[in-house]
């Protein structure tokens, strides 16, 4: 059984994701069963590294979600719409679907997962926090005994790249933007970055995934690095803190009876803390429960390689499904209760 891919998408991440795909070998022999269908972008012409015959490529991206063909559709295009209009409509032609777009899922994470319950399809999106940091699936799953009291974490890389290069080698902020940009880091609008707004997408999905309940995007209060200065960085490397731009959840009462917390803001972080020490476009995030404790969860957290790294396992986790099953794409009475379990934020 060969399962076709219709790729939306073909920049830094889609790029990143169709270079595993076209290079199986040494690798699980899963992706050998795996094809590229079709490929949706907003330019077929452009020049790209990945090269795809004309025919696979096209602008027109509901032909890519309305092929009959295709069995799992990779969103990878960013922003608000089309992405969640063409999400929605792979899964009413009953499409699996794997995202790296927490814009949308902070959003509209309610709406998708209703429609993907009601038919029967996975929404996986394991990119979306944390770039190659496996997160979701271990915040919801290998956690899930636990009383979660709160998560703190550096969620976006370009401003901790900024935050970092600015400390450590005096850059000025413009310039190491420019070059978090040209390394593939940041957003397409980096005002999503620098402003918090992409730490706020991911700590609303964090957030929501830990607690248990339903999170709205608007309740987190967010603060970006724009005001952060040389200055700044300097008095508080003399009183022992780094400034970080924290991404904060913390819970009281329980799951059924629970108040939260939720900002992202620049922070004083002393020197000697675990968070202090992430640097570059590395993420880490602390997550603390009852009875677990603490752990922490670190690796790069955005580019092309890490973030493709999630994505791709994102699809062999439902080609395994699939081919376990045998049977694409409705899923057994189990499969269903199972993905309700993990998908619903
Ligand atoms: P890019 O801007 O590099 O690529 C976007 C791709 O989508 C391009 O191929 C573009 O086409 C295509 N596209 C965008 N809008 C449209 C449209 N309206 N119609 C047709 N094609 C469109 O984005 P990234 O790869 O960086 O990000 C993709 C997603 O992954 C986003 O949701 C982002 O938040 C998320 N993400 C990104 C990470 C990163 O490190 N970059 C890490 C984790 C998540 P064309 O090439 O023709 O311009
Ligand atoms: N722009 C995001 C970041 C990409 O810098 O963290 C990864 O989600």
């Amino acid at each position: 059984m060969v399962v076709k891919i219709g790729l939306l998408g073909l920049g830094t991440v889609g790029t990143g994701t169709a270079q595993i795909l076209l290079d199986p070998s040494g690798r699980n022999p899963l992706l050998k069963d795996i094809t590229i269908h079709r490929v949706g972008v907003r330019s077929p012409d452009k020049p790209r590294s990945v090269q795809f015959p004309p025919e696979v490529i096209t602008s027109d991206l509901k032909a890519i979600v309305n092929d009959p063909d295709i069995d799992i559709v990779v969103e990878l295009l960013g922003g608000l719409e089309p992405a969640r209009s063409l999400i929605l409509q792979a899964i009413a032609q009953k499409k699996h679907v794997v995202t790296a777009n927490k814009a949308v899922i902070a959003r509209y994470g309610d709406e998708i997962y209703n429609s993907a319950n009601q038919a029967g399809v996975y929404v996986l999106l394991e990119a979306a926090v944390g770039g190659g940091i496996p997160i979701i699936k271990p915040l919801k799953q290998s956690l899930g005994a636990n009383r979660i009291t709160q998560i703190i974490g550096i969620i976006n890389g370009t401003t901790n790249y900024i935050l970092s290069e600015m400390t450590t080698a005096g850059a000025d902020f413009s310039d190491v933007l420019a070059e978090a940009q040209r390394l593939g880091y940041a957003e397409a609008d980096p005002t999503a970055d620098v402003d918090g707004l992409d730490a706020a997408d991911k700590i609303a999905i964090l957030a929501s995934l830990g607690f248990g309940g339903r999170v709205q995007r608007e309740d987190v209060y967010c603060e970006g690095i724009r005001q952060v200065s040389a200055a700044d960085i300097a008095y508080a490397d003399k009183l022992g803190f780094v400034i970080k731009l924290l991404a904060i959840a913390k819970g009281s009462g329980g799951q059924e009876s629970q108040t939260l917390e939720l900002r992202v803001h620049p922070t004083l972080v002393p020197k000697d803390h675990p968070l202090a020490s992430i640097n570059g476009v590395y993420n880490a995030i602390l997550v603390a429960g009852d009875p677990l404790g603490q752990v922490m969860f670190y690796g790069p957290g955005a580019g092309s390689g890490p973030t493709a790294s999630a994505v791709v396992s994102d699809i062999m986790n439902i080609v395994a499904i699939l081919k376990s099953s045998g049977q694409t794409p409705t899923l057994d009475p189990l499969l269903s209760c199972v993905h309700q379990h993990f998908c619903q934020i």
